[in-house]
């Protein structure tokens, strides 16, 4: 039986319609899941939106329509462009669903029955107007940060949850599993400025806010949006308390969580601690990736230099867009968008690159042997260090997606390909053609590189699918192996180019 993955994104918030950067995990998450299914993983992959809190309340009550219908349309916007994306998930989820909003509250029963809820008092800093409670560090010269207006000390009726109970089992966990905070630099920060100085108990409810899910045993209060938005993972596939189902004993625990590094906080000390309440597992890992910077600043409405995902695909394309931000982003320090760069790329590697590999090959294909190309098997010593490159390139391709590379994954791909252009330039098969004597070498080498321009498409499926579709339908193969075989028959269709360069827009 195929081996579970369970891959979830964060949930995004239906506060606006999301940019490039929310759409850049949505897509990163996708190419990983591509990744397993193509390994043969029986994959699981969630994604959704989280739609409680103040904050939408807020915005709907500006837009004057009701939360419910402020959520459904901002909703529906991130649906589509994760489906613009090509993102491939199996469920996408909202916290407004009922089911979730039901389980919730048994959690929340539950964590309480057994003591690790309590209710308390929540101190701190109010803006009466604006019905929010502020930290001493959120406030602009003393005063709201929202509305500017005095704040004033308040008490309000609260639930706690006993996080400072679970201080040392998190410590011992976290040293003891290494792979748990990914990548390490994370999990260092974690430990050093959250954990380390010491664990507070969380504030879990609140009476100041109304779009939330109430708690039902006192309905003053709704559950805080973090617990309601964390449980996510698991109140979609079948749990509830005292009956987990039979898909949730499959799935749990989730492989990876895929998380932006702004929130890797949340899910690795808060969500762990949760778990741990419910009597459950944790999840094997969470990966806080980096963030994607536009002119190497960070987007935000207010300094107008947000980018989304439709405007970008209209100009440049789907996958021109999945590989910019897959392969622009290393994994470990933040990445860089601008429209030149993006250019760039498109120009150097999807046009020149992968883009004339095809089509010069078709080309050749069509023009030397009216598109049938067979192996002749009339070899030379250079052709057997370019497809051991191609044979190797699963395994290398492999080895840096577990890693969760997968800018190098690409780029690896990218090697193969350029050393493909490489082999046409040294063996020159428009010389070959001038000699009917060379006429099977010349098909020995038409033959190769299909191998390799059918093993790198089938490759950059998780990363392009798109491209990866086209590209095997025009070498025309239904091989999908990712060894060299050395008895495929091709019969070329006539090329398409697969990207077209792009003038810079000045
Ligand atoms: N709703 C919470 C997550 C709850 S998960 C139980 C949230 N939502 S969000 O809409 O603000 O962010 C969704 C994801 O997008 C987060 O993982 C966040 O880190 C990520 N990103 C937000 N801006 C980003 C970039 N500029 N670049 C890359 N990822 C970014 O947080």
């Amino acid at each position: 039986m195929a081996e579970k993955y369970y891959i979830s994104t964060a949930i995004a918030y239906t506060s606006s319609k999301p940019h490039i950067g929310n759409t850049y995990e949505a897509v990163l998450a996708d190419a990983i899941a591509r990744f397993k299914r193509l390994k043969g993983y029986d994959v699981y992959f969630q994604t959704g939106t989280d739609e409680h809190g103040i904050k939408i309340e807020e915005k709907a009550k500006e837009a004057s329509i009701s939360p419910k219908d402020y959520v459904d349309k901002i909703y529906l916007e991130i649906k589509n462009t994760w489906d613009l994306m090509n993102v491939s998930y199996d469920r996408f989820v909202r916290t407004t669903d009922s089911n979730h909003v039901g389980v919730v509250q048994h959690i929340f029963k539950k964590m309480y029955d057994q003591g690790d809820i309590y209710k308390g008092e929540y101190k701190g800093l109010y803006c009466t107007p604006c019905e929010s409670f502020w930290t001493k560090s959120q406030l602009v010269d003393g005063k709201c940060p929202d509305c500017s207006r005095e704040v004033s000390e308040q008490v309000e009726e609260a639930y706690f949850f006993r996080l400072s109970k679970y201080q040392d089992r998190l410590e011992k966990y976290i040293a003891s599993h290494d792979d748990f905070i990914y990548p390490e630099s994370r999990k260092n920060e974690m430990i050093n400025n959250f954990i380390k100085p010491g664990l507070e108990d969380l504030c879990v409810s609140r009476t100041s806010v109304k779009w939330g899910i109430p708690v039902d045993f006192d309905p003053n209060h709704v559950v805080y949006v973090w617990l309601d938005a964390l449980t996510n993972y698991i109140t979609n596939i079948g749990y509830d308390v005292d009956n987990e189902s039979f898909e949730f004993k499959k799935r749990w625990p989730a492989d990876l969580h895929l998380v932006g590094k702004d929130i890797i906080r949340f899910h690795s000390i808060y969500w762990p601690c949760f778990l741990w309440s419910l009597g459950l597992e944790l999840p094997k890992k969470i990966f806080g990736h980096p963030w994607l910077l536009m002119n190497s600043d960070k987007m935000s409405k207010s300094k107008g230099n947000v980018l989304y995902a439709s405007s970008l695909v209209e100009q440049f394309g789907v996958d021109a867009i999945r590989y910019y931000l897959l392969h622009e982003i290393p994994f470990n320090s933040d990445g860089n968008i601008t429209y030149d760069l993006i250019i760039e790329r498109i120009n150097s590697d999807l046009a020149n690159v992968l883009g004339n590999l095809v089509q010069r090959t078709i080309s050749m294909g069509n023009k030397y042997f009216a598109g049938k190309i067979t192996n002749s098997k009339v070899s030379e010593d250079i052709d057997l260090a370019f497809i051991g490159s191609i044979n190797n390139l699963e395994d290398v391709v492999t080895n840096k997606m577990d890693q969760l590379h997968v800018s190098d994954a690409i780029t690896e791909i990218f090697n193969v390909l350029r050393r493909s252009n490489k082999y046409i330039d040294d063996t020159e098969p428009w010389v070959l053609a001038k000699s009917e004597d060379n006429k099977e070498r010349l098909q020995t080498v038409l033959y190769n590189l299909l191998e390799s321009i059918r093993i790198c498409g089938v490759l950059l499926e998780p990363f392009l699918p798109d491209t990866s579709k086209e590209i095997l339908s025009q070498i025309n193969i239904s091989d999908v192996s990712l060894e060299y075989v050395d008895n495929n028959i091709y019969n070329l269709c006539q090329p398409q180019p697969l990207f077209k360069r792009i003038d810079k827009i000045s």
